[in-house]
């Protein structure tokens, strides 16, 4: 999830290295470090906070070294902090490690080898990997490359890798799956990279790295060899793109980039904790309140924004699986007034940032009237993570658009995992619908993916509208904090006015605004209530309104009611708004951009709003 910067050849390794990482800064981050082999020593330098701050810590020191490992970290397991940061020792210290991903199967390894006389300094599952290869090799004899495979085999979970050893000085062993990692080519000199903007400016030629492929850098050659020892050739291209196109993936915008990235952070929110085939949901941080939440009278959700939206989604999925009666509340209204909380009382604060104000101080009235506080966020270690009693992580890895998009989705899956975990708790779901679930969850990220097909219709969409002055979204059910969130969307990229509305409302005053002006969208997905939808639809018709319909794929009876349809694949009722969300994040991005906005830094916006 964050950035790999290492070096072998002539040059000074540190200075480059150092280099590399601010060029990854872009990509957000917690920590930074780098382990250096110097006059035949393996030392690692590393330090929570921005790369400056290490820079600054090592300023003045003596750092002479042609190879070396480099790391900014987004932390998954164990909060920032100067221990925590990469590089990893092995256990002998003669190893080390950086990685960007998660070791999924950690505790178990860490376990054994903890059974075998290792002692660990940090809380990390990467610190886990790099003693896991020690001990293989220590057990087999074998050469650390063919340790590093051996271990690869084992561990479940999304890596990209760069190991070191004090014993080879001239070798680099870098392996990935899941995260992405690419080799640059210089003159008698490699690079290996999380992406080319730390590589472009010292040569062009690079190789993209594939999941379970393994490089490894041994006396100035590049091989590259999978799991199983099969040689493949390295494919060498020639990058094109610039500097800036390469820190957004090749997107325009970060937005559009994070936008599609999300069947990876779905599934990413999802992983090492469930697993259909057996029924398993292990949700880390909650397991041992699940109780709580059983037991709970009350469930109240206090956020802001799109979490707020979020927050909405998860009222229908407790009130519906749980049987929870919830309460979602603006954080900035909880906190000023003097709301009744009970002691069993459960408040669950869902954050992005993790250190949004209202939402912060909402959590500290809640604790001060005795209430129990769960955190759903996407920052690890961030002030409201660190403010509750538990809580999971959303594991969307760093969020760099103003407009959050994949930290909502993140949000709803995980929401969805506890409720469904609370559920099964309580009892009140069967074991059948329960699997079902769970299957279907993770069925979830190619149906996502599957909505990307529409990408070219929806662009064409919003080339029509992108002068509208007012949108109207409407939905019903799961489908309302989608309106709601679609209707976000599009003001705060684009500044086009977008109102979100139960459809049902619709009778109840905004129906007045309905003409051939007023553009409408509706979340019209098969669910329990499709047909009150479609009347809903006939009434705006009725009275000249152009209707946008998210529909389920095959939907024969809505594409002749209206005047564009973006289809969407089917997918269990309260699974919908994971699919239903995604036209909508596009319409957004795709007008924002025909009306030249700044779509990832978007006017008088703020990324995390840590003010009043
Ligand atoms: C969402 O697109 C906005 N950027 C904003 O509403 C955001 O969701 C809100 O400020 C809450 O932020 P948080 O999730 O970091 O607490
Ligand atoms: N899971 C590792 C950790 O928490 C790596 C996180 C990252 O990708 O930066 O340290």
């Amino acid at each position: 999830m964050c950035g790999i910067v290492a070096y072998v050849g002539n040059k000074e390794a540190y200075s480059l290295i150092l280099k590399g990482l601010k060029r990854l800064e872009y990509r957000g981050y917690d920590s930074s470090g780098v382990a250096l082999l110097e006059n035949g020593e393996l030392n690692i330098y590393k330090k929570k906070g921005k790369v400056s701050e290490l820079e600054a810590g090592l300023a003045g020191k003596e750092l002479h070294a042609t190879i070396g490992i480099g790391h900014t970290r987004w932390a998954t397991h164990g909060e920032p902090n100067d221990v925590n940061a990469h590089p990893h020792f092995s256990n002998n210290r003669k190893l080390a490690v950086v990685h960007n991903g998660i070791i999924e199967n950690y505790a178990a390894i860490k376990k054994n080898l903890i059974s075998k006389g290792h002692t660990f300094q940090s809380e990390t599952d990467t610190e886990v990997l790099i003693h896991f290869i020690e001990d293989i090799q220590a057990e087999t004899g074998d050469s650390l490359e063919s340790a590093v495979k051996l271990a690869l085999k084992e561990v479940v979970g999304a890596y990209a890798i760069v190991v070191m050893s004090v014993d080879q000085p001239g070798q680099l062993i870098a392996a990935r799956k899941g995260s992405p990692l690419v080799i640059g080519i210089g003159e008698e000199e490699y690079f290996f990279a999380s992406d080319a903007t730390p590589i472009i400016a010292y040569t062009k030629n690079v190789v993209y790295l594939d999941d379970y492929e393994v490089a490894v850098v041994r006396d100035g050659k590049l091989s590259i060899q999978n799991l199983d020892n099969t040689e493949t050739i390295p494919y060498i291209q020639k990058l094109e793109m610039e500097l800036e196109a390469i820190e957004k993936g090749g997107y325009d915008h970060f937005m559009i980039k994070e936008i599609f990235e999300q069947p990876r952070s779905i599934a990413d929110s999802m992983r090492g904790r469930l697993r259909s085939s057996d029924s398993h949901l292990q949700l880390g941080g909650l397991s041992n309140h699940l109780d709580k939440l059983a037991q709970a009278e009350r469930i109240v959700i206090v956020a802001c924004g799109t979490s707020w939206h979020a927050g909405l989604v998860a009222e229908y999925l407790f009130e519906e699986l749980a049987r929870i009666n919830v309460e979602v509340e603006y954080a900035s209204e909880f906190r000023y007034r003097n709301p009744v909380i009970k002691e069993n009382d459960i408040v669950i604060a869902i954050s992005q940032s993790g250190e949004t104000a209202d939402t912060l101080a909402a959590i500290e009235l809640a604790k001060s009237k005795g209430a129990t506080i769960f955190g759903v966020c996407n920052v690890v270690g961030s002030s409201i993570a660190r403010a509750t009693h538990a809580g999971a992580y959303t594991h969307a890895g760093p969020e760099i658009g103003v407009a959050s998009t994949k930290a909502f989705t993140a949000q709803v899956t995980v929401l969805t995992l506890i409720a469904l975990a609370t559920a099964k708790q309580k009892g009140t779901i069967s074991e059948e619908v329960f699997r079902q679930l769970l299957t279907e969850l993770e069925n979830i990220p190619d149906k996502v993916e599957k909505v990307f097909e529409n990408a070219s219709k929806i662009k064409e969409i919003a080339f029509i509208f992108t002068y509208a002055r007012n949108f109207i979204y409407l939905g019903r059910g799961l489908n309302f904090p989608v309106a709601l969130e679609g209707a976000l969307k599009l003001k705060e990229i684009s500044y086009i006015h977008a109102e979100g509305y139960p459809a049902a409302e619709m009778k109840h005053g905004p129906i007045a605004l309905i003409d051939e002006d007023m553009p409408v969208v509706f979340l019209a997905t098969k669910d329990s209530s499709y047909e009150k939808i479609v009347s809903n639809i006939q009434e705006v018709k009725a009275r000249k309104g152009r209707v946008i319909a998210i529909v389920t794929e095959g939907d024969t009876l809505i594409p002749g009611m209206v005047d564009f349809v973006i289809e969407v694949p089917e997918t269990h009722e309260i699974l919908t708004p994971l699919v239903s969300v995604i036209p909508l994040q596009l319409l957004s991005y795709y007008i924002a951009v025909m009306r030249g906005r700044n779509v990832d830094q978007p006017r008088n916006l703020a990324k995390s709003v840590t003010v009043e």
